[in-house]
């Protein structure tokens, strides 16, 4: 079995560009040759600004969109080829954890029926009762009880729906879970449990997870790989380890830069991405940072540099040259307000007690409790 289990090819995806009533609208490049492979059982966390393309690279490899040009290979089966039962046991095998667990729940269906329905898809020869068992199974895997069974999704805080969401994700015994900003929804202090859920999960049951963050310090966390988008191209690729020690492109050394120390004291030296990212409608010629690279010289206007691998490299024609008179303040593995929260969740599930050294705003704290009922 080989060791690859997603991999992306030149991928690209453009939105309009066609003539209508209104004229012709513009052709928006959300992602733009993108190529890299996953590896079965890794964590590979989608990184960078909003607009990016993350979302639609997301929806590229699972097969929710068509792309317009490149090619998505699953487990060695090209994703857009398929169709019938192997397109079935495709989405089996691959599945999403939405951003909202607000409204990606049916209200209308009970937790139960939420997360029995893929197995009546995926397994229709299941009695009922192994299918309530199963639910009652997967409920308790997430950390809810078997009697939620019989609630309805509004009867539940945030982090316990997005437990729901991930119950019913687990439910048809996928290989690989993308999740599109799966915590950005939550209050900080369930993000840790429902981070450490996935991290756990994804350990005892040997799945491979692709996870689109904003939050820099959830992808140092979780992520054995990462990959930063600009402009529908990744431009790093790498270990999060050394990506997050070392940052070599501009654009990666400004992002990571972009974390605030705890207590300010390297404000004067991090370095700022100059202005607003260009439209994806009309992006610059070359590489697409040059308009915003403290670094850029002529070539970059004209050349676009390339990645040139599927794991790691770095689109950047002078990286290994780059002088950086400053030292980048290299963020700490984790700040004391993450430990903090992580503490919270590993205390709660070894049933030891936590002390805060902070008191958590009383919306957090409510909900962290509700989480545990
Ligand atoms: N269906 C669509 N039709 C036209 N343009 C689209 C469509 N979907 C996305 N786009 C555009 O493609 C670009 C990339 O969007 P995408 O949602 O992938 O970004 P993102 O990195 O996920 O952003 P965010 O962090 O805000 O979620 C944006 O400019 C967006 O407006
Ligand atoms: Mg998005």
């Amino acid at each position: 079995m080989s060791d690859v289990i997603l991999e992306a090819t030149s991928l690209v995806k453009h939105f309009g560009g066609s003539d209508s009533w209104f004229g012709k609208t513009p052709k928006v490049q959300a992602v733009d040759g993108v190529s890299l492979r996953v590896r079965r059982g890794e964590t590979f966390a989608i990184v960078g600004e909003s607009g990016c393309g993350k979302s639609t690279l997301a929806r590229l490899l699972m097969r929710l969109l068509e792309p317009t040009s490149g090619a998505v290979m699953f487990e060695g089966k090209e994703v857009s080829s398929v169709s019938g039962d192997a397109l079935k046991t495709l989405r089996r095998d691959m599945q999403f954890i939405f951003q909202d667990p607000f409204s990606s729940l049916n209200p209308r269906m009970s937790v139960g029926k939420l997360v029995g329905e893929p197995l009546e898809v995926h397994a229709p020869d299941m009695s009922a009762q192994h299918r309530r068992d199963k639910v009652a199974e997967l409920l308790r895997k997430v950390g809810l009880r078997p009697e939620h069974a019989g609630r309805y999704p509004h009867e539940f805080s945030g982090g316990q729906r997005q437990r729901i969401g991930i119950a019913r994700a687990l439910a048809s015994g996928p290989k690989l879970i993308i999740g599109d900003e799966p915590v950005s929804a939550l209050d900080v202090s369930v993000q840790a449990q429902v981070i450490n859920l996935m991290g756990d999960l994804s350990r005892d049951l040997g799945l491979t997870l692709v996870i689109i963050a904003h939050d820099l310090g959830v992808i140092r966390h979780m992520s054995d790989r990462v990959a930063v988008m600009y402009l529908g191209r990744i431009v790093e690729m790498g270990r999060t380890e050394e990506v997050f020690a070392n940052p070599r492109h501009p654009y990666t050394q400004a992002l990571l830069a972009s974390i605030p120390s705890m207590d300010g004291s390297d404000a004067a030296r991090r370095p700022v991405v100059l202005g607003e990212m260009p439209s994806p409608s009309n992006p610059p010629s070359g590489c697409r940072f040059h308009t915003r690279c403290p670094h850029a010289q002529g070539r970059c206007k004209e050349e676009s540099p390339t990645l040139g691998s599927y794991e790691d490299g770095v689109a950047c024609h002078f990286w290994e040259t780059l002088a950086i008179d400053t030292p980048l303040p290299i963020p700490s593995p984790r700040s004391d307000a993450t430990q903090a929260r992580f503490a919270l969740y590993r205390a709660a599930t070894e049933g030891g007690t936590v002390t805060h050294k902070k008191p958590q705003p009383e919306t957090a704290t409510k909900q962290h409790r509700e989480d545990h009922l």
